[in-house]
């Protein structure tokens, strides 16, 4: 099994999770600002402004800020190609509607892709991972506005013409389709800013909100394609494959539809128009979104280079279940969700299916044909340190085995044209969904607890030295 010279073995960041400095050097606050820690279990808060006595685990997260240059060389002693992170949009423009952008802001981020780009990693960047400026939020609705539309692209212009020739792999919003699920606030919030008013109807406000982001998203590509045609500029679409609880024809036409709740976004993304099964639930459903023949020339004339996704787990529906939605975060808020008896799953619930990353390889390039890059796969999990400060993660060392394992088949048996894979939080960081440290994806452990407490010292992990030899085998030695 080999793969090619060039493929991108990395690590996956993101700003609002490692870098901390939330204040610092002019950045204004983001949606993530404003929210506190959960719990498995326990949802995070989301406040109208920074209360005293709560805690914001992002504030700090584990201060790269401050740390890039060591947390870079240990990067580079791993052997990293490449490193995917996020520019938070408020360093650049502290509260998104600024004349002009933030030089300070600007300046953090040559820094820092500078000093990769010393260490040989290049650099992989998302603009938009759950980082939308606070006022925007705040005092537009989010991307209920289409104002935000041109304000992103504005955004996206300024970092395309300031980074262009530090950095060609780029990615315009993270997990787009998390949003899909309604149920639980936080994904609406995240994504896009939005909070869903009393009376609304959530599906409705989404599509609106997801048009607006497909608009800003294609606007992006095309003036990243103009400032410099070598730039690739990718989507970012979270993908759990849908699989059915059995043979019967039922419980596959459920996966069938649930799946789309999968595509619809990459779907977009890729073709440049609005896939007939989503026009027909707009039609069905009585949502009024605003699509006009301008906007359809965008969508067309900005569709990605390549599909990056994560891949974390599969989900199974069942036709004839009807949960009580909880807006789960495992299970996707499907309500016709239920437990894969042939797989296990982390402590945090997510199920362990290696194969459904060769299934979810396979699909996308088959629907779409364009490169792939997995940019985000791992496993949350509890580690201990022990009395040497050494760190046994045996669990983490074989979930991304297996995993690797999977994506070379589905590179050398099936042909499917992958760019690379970045495992998610190199670095130990901030959980996204709980805000917790406990949930830890890291090859590299930080210091540091749920409550903020700790040294903030690095120590490496034995997934270090495991990863290390993969990357100098080219995934030959697992
Ligand atoms: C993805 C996100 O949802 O999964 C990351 O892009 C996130 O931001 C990752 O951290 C893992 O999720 P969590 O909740 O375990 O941190």
């Amino acid at each position: 099994m080999t793969l090619s010279k060039d493929f991108l073995w990395g690590g996956a960041l993101a700003a609002h999770q490692f870098e901390g400095g939330w204040d610092q050097g002019g950045k204004g606050p983001s949606v993530i600002d404003v929210m506190t820690a959960g719990a498995h279990g326990v949802p995070r808060e989301i406040t109208k402004t920074i209360e005293e006595g709560k805690f914001y685990p992002n504030h700090d997260a584990i201060d790269f800020y401050h740390r890039y240059k060591d947390d870079i060389a240990m990067f580079a002693e791993m052997g990293l190609k490449c490193l995917r992170t996020s520019i938070a949009w408020t360093r650049i423009f502290p509260r998104g509607i600024e004349e002009e952008p933030n030089e300070e802001g600007l300046k953090f981020y040559d820094d820092v892709f500078d000093e990769l780009l010393k260490h040989g990693i290049e650099p992989v960047i998302t603009l938009s991972h759950f980082e939308i400026p606070l006022y925007l939020a705040q005092e537009f609705g989010g991307f209920r506005d289409r104002r935000l539309v041109d304000l992103f692209e504005k955004f996206a212009e300024v970092c395309f013409t300031r980074y262009q020739d530090k950095v060609k792999y780029w990615m315009t919003f993270n997990e787009i389709n998390n949003q899909m699920d309604t149920n639980n606030p936080i994904f609406l919030w995240t994504n896009s800013g939005v909070t869903v008013e009393e009376g609304e109807n959530p599906k409705e406000v989404m599509y609106t909100v997801a048009h607006h982001e497909l608009l800003a998203s294609a606007k992006a590509v095309a003036i990243g394609k103009k400032i410099n045609p070598d730039l690739q500029i990718g989507c970012m679409v979270s993908h759990v494959p849908i699989y059915p609880f059995s043979c019967n024809p039922d419980d596959i036409m459920a996966s069938e539809e649930a799946l789309r709740q999968r595509y619809f976004f990459a779907d977009v993304h890729c073709r440049g128009e609005y896939p007939t099964y989503a026009l027909k639930e707009f039609e069905r459903e009585g949502y009024n979104i605003n699509i006009t023949e301008e906007d359809k020339e965008i969508l067309r004339n900005g569709t990605v280079d390549y599909i990056g996704f994560s891949y974390y787990m599969s989900t199974t529906v069942k036709s004839d279940v009807h949960n009580d939605n909880t807006g789960d975060v495992v299970n996707g808020g499907l309500a016709n969700g239920v437990e894969n008896p042939y797989i296990s799953a982390s402590d945090w619930g997510w199920a362990i299916d290696p194969v459904g990353l060769r299934i979810t390889l396979n699909r996308f390039y088959d629907r779409y044909q364009l490169p792939l890059f997995i940019v985000e796969n791992g496993f949350g999990a509890i580690d201990e340190v022990e009395a040497d400060d050494s760190i046994h993660d045996a669990a983490r060392i074989d979930y991304l085995r297996k995993h690797i394992e999977q994506l070379e088949l589905a590179v050398n048996h099936d042909g499917v044209d992958l760019l690379g894979y970045t495992p998610w939080g190199i670095i130990d960081l901030v959980s996204f969904t709980t805000g917790e440290m406990k949930k830890r994806y890291g090859m590299i452990y930080v210091d540091r607890d749920n409550e903020g407490n700790g040294s903030m010292k690095r120590l490496k992990k034995d997934s270090f030295y495991w990863y290390k030899q993969v990357i100098a085998t080219n995934g030959e030695d697992l």
